[in-house]
């Protein structure tokens, strides 16, 4: 969320000097004799195959060739088993679909991929796969291996050099890739792969329309959660975007499952299964004064949300008197949002609202700047499970609706949820509400609690 300070900007340079010093000679070829890219394609009518060189050595070019070669109208198989990857893989496709059996590895190089990711122009973020064009299919039973572990531990090394506190996952000089970016595209459909080891985000849908992911295996642990964990591993995020499904899913992450940032517009979630994330989030939204941030019209619906910091998630930034700031104060809404079907089982927060994203500690803050985005139409419907207890506000608290500007047309009904675990200190949960308008269509009473 906030940037870097100078400070960790000179620290990853410095740990992206000492990993190129740590690794001074190998260039991953291990003696075996170069070959051209297209030795390693096989030309066939209607498209192409890449076949892996093997012992770790580059398959990143002839990807970029097969890629370019077998761009329109064609079939792209990638049988595997493995291709090492040491190049951004930029493809733009047009009515061509991507056979993925095979694991696409990218290398742990830290240094390498810091500068050569492809810029997003969003938080920083940054791709090693950006998937374009137009009537794409990636499908398969491979998936993507992103290498997370290194990242995870020098982000760790990072912070601990200066950089604690800071919410925001990369810096324009330590840019951890997402492994695989849906962006500029129209009509593109994942099926069936994984993306695990991601060193960011797993996925990111940005400026696309009509993009569906479906039967997607996602899982990022850390082998040191205390010490480096999986941080900032969102399952999806959109920017930017509209028409989008996200289906039949398994996420087994360290934060936001899918989260729904800036001008996401009619997006379905369905059927998916959520194991240590943040939930199904939309926002953060308004952090920059006088930009308009929109996300509306998305249903989620048939979702197992377990172990998890939040359920069902709306964070707004509050307003601003600064035309600078960049922590608040900006403009536009959050319209016509479901949540329906929803079990979230030992999760802090099963249901909340933060109406004062990043100053809920200075209630007179919330009041002096009450949030300028607009929130209306939310939709809770069926809710099953228990809150873990970790969260200590209020009493009880399974739900929270905190509005800084008044939130209209909330609606709940058929919550059922509880709060503790089960067996040790189970009771019934509590909510708590600020600035909702609508009070008597929530059908739990919900206790006034103002800012102040
Ligand atoms: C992006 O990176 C730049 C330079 O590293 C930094 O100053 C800025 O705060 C970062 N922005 C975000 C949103 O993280
Ligand atoms: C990726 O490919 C597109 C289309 O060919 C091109 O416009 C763009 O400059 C490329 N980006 C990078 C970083 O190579
Ligand atoms: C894609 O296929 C459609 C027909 O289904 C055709 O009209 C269009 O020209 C094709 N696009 C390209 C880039 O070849
Ligand atoms: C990592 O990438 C850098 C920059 O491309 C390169 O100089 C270095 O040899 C690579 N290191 C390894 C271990 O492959
Ligand atoms: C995508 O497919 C649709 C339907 O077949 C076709 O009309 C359109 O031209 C295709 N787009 C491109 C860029 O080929
Ligand atoms: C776990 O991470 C911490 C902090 O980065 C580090 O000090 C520690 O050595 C790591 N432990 C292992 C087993 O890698
Ligand atoms: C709900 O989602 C789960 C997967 O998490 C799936 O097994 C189940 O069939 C879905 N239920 C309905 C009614 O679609
Ligand atoms: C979102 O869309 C609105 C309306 O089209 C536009 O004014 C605003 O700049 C967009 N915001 C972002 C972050 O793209
Ligand atoms: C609300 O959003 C859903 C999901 O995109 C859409 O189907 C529905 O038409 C929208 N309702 C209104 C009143 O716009
Ligand atoms: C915003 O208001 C605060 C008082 O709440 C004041 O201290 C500050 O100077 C104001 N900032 C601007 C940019 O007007
Ligand atoms: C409520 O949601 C649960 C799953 O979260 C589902 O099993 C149940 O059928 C739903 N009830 C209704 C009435 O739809
Ligand atoms: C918690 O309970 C105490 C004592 O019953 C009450 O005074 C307080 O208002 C409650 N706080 C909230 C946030 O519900």
């Amino acid at each position: 969320m906030l940037g870097f300070s100078q400070t960790v900007a000179a620290g990853a340079a410095l740990l992206l000097a000492n990993y190129a010093l740590a690794h001074p000679t190998s260039n991953g070829h291990h003696g075996i004799t170069e070959k051209k890219p297209e030795d390693q394609i096989e030309y066939w009518k209607g498209g192409c195959t890449v076949h892996p060189l093997g012992g770790a050595q580059d398959d990143g070019p002839a990807l970029l060739v097969a890629f370019d070669k077998c761009r329109s109208n064609s079939i792209i198989n990638l049988p595997g088993p493995l291709y090492t990857v040491e190049k951004v893989l930029n493809s733009t496709l047009f009515n061509t679909t991507i056979n993925l059996d095979g694991v696409i590895q990218y290398t742990p190089n830290i240094t390498y991929w810091s500068p050569n990711s492809i810029f997003l122009e969003y938080q920083n973020a940054t791709t090693a796969w950006y998937l374009s064009g137009e009537n794409v299919t990636l499908q398969g039973s491979g998936g993507i291996d992103g290498s997370g572990q290194v990242w995870w531990n020098a982000y760790a090394t990072l912070k601990s050099q200066g950089g604690s506190g800071v919410a925001g996952g990369s810096t324009r000089v330590f840019a951890r890739p997402v492994p695989l970016a849906v962006a500029r595209g129209k009509h593109i459909t994942v099926d069936g792969i994984s993306i695990t080891n991601s060193p960011f985000w797993h996925s990111i849908i940005f400026e696309s329309s009509y993009v569906t992911f479906k039967n997607i295996y996602m899982k990022s642990l850390s082998s040191n959660e205390t010490g480096a964990p999986a941080a900032n591993t969102d399952g999806w995020d959109t920017y930017r975007s509209d028409h989008i499904v996200i289906r039949d899913s398994v996420v087994i992450n360290g934060d936001d499952c899918v989260s729904f940032k800036p001008n996401t517009t009619f997006a379905e979630v369905t059927n998916m299964y959520c194991d240590g994330s943040h939930g199904i989030s939309v926002g953060s939204l308004g952090q920059y004064y006088g930009v308009a941030d929109i996300v509306s019209d998305i249903y989620v619906k048939n979702i197992t949300m377990l172990n998890a910091q939040n359920g069902a998630r709306i964070k707004v930034f509050p307003g601003s008197n600064d035309t600078k700031s960049v922590s608040g104060g900006g403009t536009g809404y959050v319209r016509n949002i479901t949540w329906e079907n929803f079990d979230c089982e030992n999760c802090d927060n099963p249901i909340i609202v933060t109406g004062c994203y990043n100053y809920d500690s200075n209630p007179k803050y919330c009041q002096q700047y009450p949030s300028t985005v607009q929130i209306s139409d939310i939709n809770l419907i069926n809710f099953t499970g228990y809150a873990s207890g970790a969260n200590k506000v209020g009493n009880h608290t399974v739900g929270s609706i905190r509005c800084s500007g008044e939130c209209e047309n909330v609606t709940a009904k058929n919550i059922d949820l509880l709060w503790g675990r089960p067996g040790v200190n189970q009771t019934t949960g509590n909510y708590i509400c600020t600035n909702v308008a609508s009070l008597n269509q929530l059908d739990f009473p919900c206790q006034e609690v103002p800012y102040s």
